[in-house]
């Protein structure tokens, strides 16, 4: 069976946005795939090493966000990177052959400097990360690595140091495909995209009852002042979540009740909120379950890093001995 892997950054709990455009695919490969999936605490430290506070915190309610999702640590390898030592060595010797023209011309490199610029970012840490990336990939010679399309200059990097490698000391790696994951964009409760630092996202690890709390006060279009005026769907940020989470069908319903004020908005987002549920509340409702077994969390990702580090272990041995450093004493 061919491997799957693809990693998580621990610095918020996951949103709509980030289930909707990666995990939900996660989820879905595990019927096809032997999967390796890991959360990047220490691509998280790459931005966020000025305050680790919560990182804990995070690895927690992201592992467990996971698990709700459908990630069943039966059929998959769920990890946490900093378990699996292995993986900063194979950092480390994948950094002497990667030139730094490869990772100077990184284009999400450059956006994401410019996007914190108020961090400094100038470190080593940040700057080596997309290398980082493809030691986490290598070192389980994973076939296929789901990820957005921000992702692919790194898989694209990935690739090339795999062929490098493999050109200088012998075939080891395989040459690992992006399998690019739908991005839909999920808009949060102001109409803007869902993102943490908007203050916009509904979470996994919301309640039924804090959803519609998030819903309920939402904005709709400005010009429909009363119940009896008509409104236009194309002003409303409800709407552009009813593009997301309702079928066509109803949403053309929701089209005409609302230009002839025959629906008022709250109905409207009522009818979001059931449409949003019968997607999410599943997930929501074992997500509020599993998140009382706090112990659990660290159960899978000490019982799944061990799994990964006996792959990954074979890896770097194989890797240390093309690499020269094939010392055996015996006394
Ligand atoms: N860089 C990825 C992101 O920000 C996270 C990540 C780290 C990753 N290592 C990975 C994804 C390996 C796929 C494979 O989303
Ligand atoms: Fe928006 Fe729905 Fe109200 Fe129309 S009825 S303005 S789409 S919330």
């Amino acid at each position: 069976m061919k491997r799957v892997l693809s990693g998580i950054r621990p610095t918020g709990n996951m949103h709509l946005g980030n289930y909707m455009g990666a995990i939900k695919s996660w989820v879905e490969l595990q019927k096809d795939f032997e999967c390796f999936y890991f959360i990047a605490d220490w691509h998280a430290l790459t931005t966020e090493y000025e305050d680790p506070k919560r990182l804990k915190e995070y690895v927690e309610e992201v592992t467990l966000d996971l698990m709700a999702s459908g990630i069943n640590p039966e059929k998959s390898v769920i990890f946490l990177q900093s378990w699996v030592k292995e993986h900063a060595e194979l950092h480390l010797l994948l950094s002497m052959i990667t030139p730094l023209g490869w990772l100077e011309r990184n284009p999400t490199y450059k956006e994401i400097k410019q996007e914190l610029a108020h961090k400094e970012l100038a470190t080593y840490g940040f700057f080596g990360y997309p290398v980082l990336q493809a030691a986490d990939i290598l070192i389980y010679k994973a076939h296929f690595v789901p990820v957005g399309m921000d992702q692919l200059p790194h898989l694209e990097l990935t690739r090339e140091i795999a062929r490098r490698f493999n050109y200088f000391y012998g075939e080891c790696f395989p040459e690992p495909q992006a399998k690019l994951t739908e991005t839909p964009k999920i808009p949060g409760v102001d109409g803007r995209k869902m993102s943490k630092s908007y203050n916009n996202a509904i979470y996994l690890s919301d309640s039924r009852e804090e959803i519609w709390e998030k819903l309920r006060p939402m904005v709709t279009d400005t010009n429909r002042k009363r119940r009896s005026d008509p409104g236009d769907p194309d002003r409303c940020p409800v709407f552009l979540l009813h593009i997301a989470f309702t079928p066509e069908g109803e949403r053309e319903e929701i089209i005409k009740g609302c230009k002839t004020a025959s629906i008022g908005c709250i109905d409207c987002k009522k009818i979001l909120f059931d449409q949003l549920m019968e997607k999410i509340g599943p997930i929501i409702d074992r997500r509020a379950k599993l998140s009382k077994n706090r112990d659990l969390v660290w159960d899978i990702l000490l019982d799944g890093s061990k799994k990964a580090q006996e792959v990954a272990r074979r890896t770097v041995e194989e890797v240390r001995e093309k690499m020269g450093l094939n010392y055996r004493v015996t006394r």
